[in-house]
């Protein structure tokens, strides 16, 4: 039982090192203290930093303590491609079938493309006027010259966040949230301020009292498929969200990663982009990372023209343009892009459904919402123990990341975050591993600390 204990405790250590929230450097408390502070023997603790020495987690050296020495994120990454890991950490689906075809066609542009520098930091114009052209089907009057093409929304959002935030500034963001723009946010010395989702999704209430008592400098927003809970914001909430930000003059980011994942709809049928509600105020980034694939790294950015040519300066500082022929491929699925996004939208509509019935199998005694769109469920565990739960998935084959990896501050323990993304087959043995890891771990405490959930 102790050696189990430890090897949690070990196994807790070693998961906030390779999220990045134990960074590589970041010394260890005492021995004693630790003990102290877990409320467990120091003999359990002991044991415990002996694995993560043997691991070359922590590295120690009489006289000056333990230290954390796993770059950040660095193991985490390696063992994906372990041949019998399967990572349910990931929300990513493979390609669309088209994207092939599409390479070609590509292939075929590029010759006219090869007389020129290739620096377009703007972006391809044919690409910024199939973007613009997507806003306008789903509602929203854009024009060519308010799109900067990025290499994905993560640098989208790193773009904006280096144009508007300054260290100190305060950043208003929904909890949980998405883990990578709150890593941007700290990594600029801003302080993210969470207003907690609730059931049913956004707290306008709390939205407003914190734009108003916090003034932050800048809102982040996933309005549409919410990663990490699936919510997506009605009109009425659009409206009120708008007029609040217009209101106290916040710049917010509308977060559209998703958007297109409309599973149980049709994207342009749905609610209009909340850039609609607050056209001054809202910064709205993309991207085919979902919709296409991943790895084109192709996002964008569209905002008022005016902040068009500040975009582009602040990138110069990061890169100096996306890669051309990844923009070919995207232009070309975009000329016609129905057939394609259908196809897309139909097989993760098919892979969610078989998640809910093979979690209802494995995972009865989890709280499981149907998401409307997106690629993730937010599932309610019965106990605090989604850190436990990807410690001890690590024997079994399974990466997971726990709920807290979605919160400011950690919390979010009850919370583990479910993607359907992979292929059926594979999801469906990801989802008998992940039950018996809850049966295994079920009925235990989180490394003997009781972590209270933020919402
Ligand atoms: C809400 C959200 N924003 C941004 C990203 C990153 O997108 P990209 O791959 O285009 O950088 C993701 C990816 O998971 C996401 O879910």
């Amino acid at each position: 039982m102790a050696r189990h204990a430890a090897a949690d405790l070990a196994g807790g250590v070693r998961l906030l090192a390779q999220e990045g929230r134990l960074p590589a450097g970041t010394r260890l408390p005492a021995e004693r203290e630790l003990a102290d502070a877990l409320a467990v023997s120091r003999t359990l603790v002991t044991t415990a930093m002996d694995l993560l020495r043997t691991d070359g987690v922590i590295a120690s050296r009489r006289g000056a303590g333990s230290w954390i020495t796993v770059p950040d994120q660095g193991r985490a990454a390696e063992p994906a491609h372990a041949p019998d890991l399967i990572d349910l950490a990931r929300a990513s689906p493979e390609a669309v079938p088209a994207l092939a075809d599409a390479v070609a066609v590509a292939a075929r542009l590029l010759p006219v493309h090869l007389r020129g520098h290739g620096y377009e930091p703007y972006g391809l114009p044919g690409l910024r006027a199939a973007i613009a052209e997507r806003y306008r089907a789903r509602g929203l009057a854009t024009t060519a010259e308010q799109i900067v093409v990025t290499t994905g929304a993560h640098h989208a959002f790193g773009l904006v966040f280096r144009m508007l935030v300054h260290p100190g500034d305060r950043v208003l963001v929904e909890q949980p949230t998405y883990p990578n723009a709150l890593d941007t946010i700290r990594a600029g010395n801003a302080l993210p301020i969470g207003v907690a989702m609730t059931e049913d999704g956004w707290s306008l209430d709390g939205i407003e009292a914190a734009l108003r008592q916090s003034a932050p400098r800048l809102g982040y927003f996933v309005p549409d498929f919410h990663n990490p809970t699936g919510h997506r914001l009605d009109d009425a909430g659009r409206v009120r969200l708008g007029a609040a930000l217009r209101r106290t003059r916040t710049m917010a980011v509308a977060d559209e990663t998703l958007v297109e994942l409309d599973l149980d709809g049709d994207p342009l049928d749905g609610p209009a982009p909340l850039a609609a509600f607050a056209p001054d105020q809202v910064i709205t980034i993309g991207s085919a990372s979902k919709s296409h694939w991943g790895g084109l790294r192709i996002g964008w950015v569209r905002a008022p023209v005016d902040l068009v040519d500040r975009i582009v300066s602040v990138r110069a500082t990061m890169d100096l343009g996306a890669p051309v022929f990844e923009q070919l491929v995207l232009g070309e699925l975009l000329a016609d892009p129905e057939p394609v996004l259908a196809r897309r939208r139909r097989d993760l509509a098919g892979r969610r459904d078989l998640l809910l019935a093979q979690l209802a199998v494995h995972c009865p005694q989890w709280i499981v919402r149907r998401p409307g769109g997106g690629l993730v469920t937010w599932c309610e565990l019965d106990e605090p123990v989604a850190t436990r739960l990807a410690v001890a998935a690590e024997s079994q084959g399974l990466r997971l990341v726990p709920g807290s990896r979605f919160g400011v501050d950690g919390g979010w323990e009850r919370w583990l975050r479910v993607p359907f993304t992979l292929p059926p087959a594979v999801l469906a043995d990801a989802v008998a591993r992940l039950g018996r890891v809850a049966r295994a771990v079920g009925g235990r405490r989180v490394l003997g600390v009781e972590r209270v959930p933020v919402a």
